[in-house]
């Protein structure tokens, strides 16, 4: 992905972008955008990143939390995360502690530079009560 075509991706039409800062520095982003069009306009995609030297200190569960009262601020029913690559472990023990669940296995989904094919899952949770 070139620069142009990442921030193309962050700032497309119909995205939210948030910016985490400390002290006047960026140091994490995240989007939010229906994750369909039309009929499933209702459900929120959204996605995350932390600056590498700035992870590790809550920033990435700040943001997650911040983006789900965004969400339910904005009416989505619930959010989806359609590909979280199985080997992301601080991703995914992150976003089961932020409620959600594997609802999908897709096998062989992420061609990884050194491990070959590895499964990507589906993470889903509702908003329409707490149960985070
Ligand atoms: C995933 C990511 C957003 C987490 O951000 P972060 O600021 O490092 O996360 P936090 O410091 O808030 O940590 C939150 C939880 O993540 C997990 N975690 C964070 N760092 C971890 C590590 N090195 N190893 C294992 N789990 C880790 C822990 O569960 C932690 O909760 P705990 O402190 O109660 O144990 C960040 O690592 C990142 O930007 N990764 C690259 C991009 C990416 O993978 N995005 C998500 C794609 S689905």
């Amino acid at each position: 992905l070139s620069r142009e075509e990442a921030l193309g991706y962050w700032f497309e039409a119909d995205t939210q972008t948030y910016v985490a800062e400390d002290a006047g520095r960026a140091v994490g982003t995240y989007i939010l955008r229906p994750n369909e069009s039309g009929g499933g306009s209702h459900v929120a995609n959204a996605a995350f990143m932390v600056a590498p030297e700035a992870r590790g200190q809550g920033i990435g569960r700040a943001m997650g939390e911040h983006c789900l009262s965004e969400a339910r601020r904005l009416s989505f029913r619930a959010m989806q995360f359609n590909f979280v690559v199985s080997t992301n472990e601080s991703a995914i023990r992150l976003w089961k502690q932020l409620g959600f669940k594997i609802v999908g296995t897709l096998p062989g989904a992420f061609r990884h530079p050194e491990k070959d094919y590895i499964d990507v899952y589906i993470m889903h949770r509702s908003l329409l009560e707490d149960h985070a």
